[in-house]
């Protein structure tokens, strides 16, 4: 495995980068499940240039040109995340595109299976080996307290424990129940074929680096066992990864 820029050990701060240069991958790393990859993005809507363009499959560089603004930027920039990601397992990416489906779910090459996610300065992209399971990551974060989204995030159970907590916490916690709950949708969505809203996951959480997700889907759905890795990469913004079998 061909590991990239500072990747050999945690992620340092985002504070600790003197420089980031948009669309180059910044760091690759072997995770849990697979390769974690990042492209910082540049802020704004420019359309992305077309040397950046270049280091996309045409067939990604279509899919990209078809979007506009934020869009535009994060197609473009979970595609390279994935580039690399890819690439530093091996696969030759020159001959590969990252496609999706018509749920928006990456449709990764034979072998692999990919997860996105992207957030304002950053895209992510996980790529791990099929048949080790499905896998779904997001990145949640930032100083802005959104608690106001806890009673659509959380079950009432959840609610109960997040409300017991210092209002300071809340936030912190109900974003790490947030991003594993999506992360968990983009793991099995796939498979289930159909939406599945934030109560179909409780997530019980020990400590920051520890949560426990139980899942409440339909009886007639396939039962699956799930593992997850957080990762912070720094005090405000997680990055969720759930591995499904
Ligand atoms: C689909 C969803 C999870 C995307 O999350 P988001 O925070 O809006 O966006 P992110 O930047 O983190 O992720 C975007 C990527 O998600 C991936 N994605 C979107 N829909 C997907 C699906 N149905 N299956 C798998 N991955 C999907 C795509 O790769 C997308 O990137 P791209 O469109 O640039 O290729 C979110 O919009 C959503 O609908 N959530 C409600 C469903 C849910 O989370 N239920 C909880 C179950 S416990």
């Amino acid at each position: 495995m061909r590991i990239l820029g500072r990747g050999k050990g945690p992620p340092r701060g985002y504070d600790d980068h003197l420089v980031t240069i948009p669309f180059l991958p910044e760091w690759v790393r072997p995770v849990r499940f697979g390769v974690l990859a990042a492209v910082p993005l540049p802020a704004g809507v420019e359309p992305v240039h077309e040397a950046v363009l270049a280091a996309l499959h045409p067939k990604e560089q279509a899919l990209a040109l078809q979007e506009r603004g934020r869009r535009q930027i994060e197609v473009a920039g979970g595609r390279l995340a994935w580039r690399a990601a890819a690439a530093a397992l091996g696969v030759d990416v020159s001959k590969w595109a990252l496609l999706s489906d018509s749920a928006r779910a990456p449709l990764s090459p034979p072998g692999l299976i990919t997860s996105l996610t992207h957030k304002e300065d950053l895209a992510l992209a996980l790529v791990g080996p099929s048949d080790a399971g499905l896998v779904g990551v997001d990145l949640e974060g930032g100083l802005r307290d959104r608690s106001s989204i806890m009673t659509r995030v959380c079950r009432p159970e959840e609610l109960v424990e997040v409300q017991a907590l210092p209002e300071a916490d809340r936030w912190p916690n109900v974003m790490l129940r947030f991003a594993v709950k999506e992360a968990v949708y983009k793991a099995l969505a796939p498979r289930l074929g159909r939406f599945f809203g934030f109560q179909a996951a409780r997530v019980d959480v020990l400590s920051r680096e520890q949560v426990r997700v139980e899942l409440f889907l339909e009886a007639t759905d396939p039962r699956f066992e799930l593992e997850v890795e957080l990762l912070w990469l720094d005090a405000h913004r997680v990055v969720a990864m759930v591995r499904a079998r």
